[in-house]
């Protein structure tokens, strides 16, 4: 049976040239940075070379990059870091009502703490916040805004740099959730003014477990973790040197492959998002149509339920998401969608297909003929007609 991969929002395979770039530092040069002699100057030379080559690619200093254990840890470290940094200023934090669970969740525990006010913006039915809204939230007492540069789920593209210079009006913090933008679309911490920008290495063909925290200079943050003076006393631990080795040499390929992959892949979801439409009634496009990184389209599919949808398709050999990898196994429809004002049962009947490298026009073909027999074999036994 073929197999078809189609979640790469949910994490990419790791490129053999990362691998290769990776594997002397699991190997001979397995020193830890922090030790004086050679062994470990090998490893901090690696460390201090990679920092260099990401800040260049994001537009930032190298002194503005903190190596984090992943896109939920600088999440964290940007909500909670600047929270507990700036608490003297006020205690009020506004978020988008789409982000993911590591921008989301943490809001929340600070809400539910008695920590901080939490402002949760609403988006249009297509996905997008609207920069009025944020206007009107900001308070005297706020402290940070964090709102993401692309959803994970619908792929729509928010207007950051207008979203970031209404937030600097008022010398509010701005950080976004980049972990889905990088490597799809340009990432310009300079050109888009944040203040903190997140992103993980897993989701452009890097590893899993490593991402940054980018932290313009004269920001304020408090560290998350503490301990040793690791990444100039932001982030205690020693380093993982060939994850972080591996995360510059794949940004570096993603960034210089984006111009080619991204209008490709475009092309090939708007080619599965036509045939949908045209073969298959009752199926409902979400988020928006064009401004939207060019991996990612979403559907929901009228008398079909995302538990039936996930498993059919697996069955025919496509892997595919519901919305939020981490939201796999739970009832709860979407909180994106709800966001979007989707009704309960299209929610709750949502496929995110998210393609990458590997996938092709024989792949779309095949998705297709798979979707059709299991829409309709799920609505042979649902009371849709
Ligand atoms: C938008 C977004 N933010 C954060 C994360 C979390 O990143 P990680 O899996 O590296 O912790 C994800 C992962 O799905 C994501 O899509």
């Amino acid at each position: 049976m073929r197999r078809v991969y189609a979640d790469y929002n949910a994490t990419t395979p790791l490129d053999p040239q990362v691998l290769e770039v990776m594997l002397p530092y699991l190997r001979e040069h397995f020193g830890n940075a922090s030790s004086v002699h050679v062994f470990g100057r090998e490893a901090r030379a690696a460390i201090d070379d990679t920092r260099v080559r990401l800040a260049k690619l994001l537009g930032a200093q190298e002194g503005e990059i903190v190596f984090t254990g992943g896109g939920t840890e600088a999440d964290n470290m940007a909500v909670f870091g600047v929270v507990r940094a700036r608490r003297k200023q006020g205690r009020h934090i506004i978020t988008s009502s789409i982000e993911h669970h590591a921008v989301m969740h943490a809001c929340q525990y600070l809400e539910k703490t008695g920590e901080c006010e939490v402002t949760y913006l609403p988006v249009s039915r297509e996905c997008l916040v609207d920069p009025v809204d944020l206007r009107k939230a900001i308070r005297d007492d706020t402290v940070l805004v964090s709102i993401m540069s692309a959803n994970n789920e619908t792929g729509t593209i928010q207007s950051v740099k207008h979203l970031a210079a209404i937030c600097h009006e008022r010398g509010v913090t701005f950080h976004t959730d980049a972990v889905q933008s990088f490597g799809k679309q340009l990432v310009n911490v300079n050109d888009w003014g944040v203040d903190l920008l997140s992103i993980a290495a897993h989701k452009f063909y890097g590893p899993k477990g490593v991402g940054a925290l980018y932290v313009r200079r004269g920001t304020k943050l408090d560290p998350l973790l503490f301990g040793g003076s690791h990444e100039n006393d932001r982030r205690a631990g020693t380093e993982n040197v060939a994850a972080i080795v591996g995360l510059a040499k794949a940004a570096e390929l993603a960034t210089a492959q984006m111009g080619e992959d991204q209008p490709r892949l475009f092309e090939l979801t708007e080619k599965l998002g036509d045939s949908i439409t045209r073969r298959i009634h009752g199926a409902h496009r979400n988020g928006h149509a064009r401004q939207r990184i060019g991996n990612t389209i979403n559907f929901s599919f009228e008398g079909c339920e995302e538990e039936g949808l996930l498993l059919g398709l697996d069955l025919e050999g496509v892997a595919v998401s519901s919305g939020s990898a981490c939201a796999v196994g739970s009832l709860e429809p979407s909180h994106v969608l709800k966001a979007m004002g989707l009704l309960h049962e299209l929610a709750r009947a949502a496929v995110r297909f998210s393609f990458g490298k590997s996938n092709t026009a024989e792949d779309v073909d095949y998705i297709l003929k798979a979707l059709e027999k299991v829409v309709e074999r799920l609505r042979a036994f649902s009371t849709y007609s």
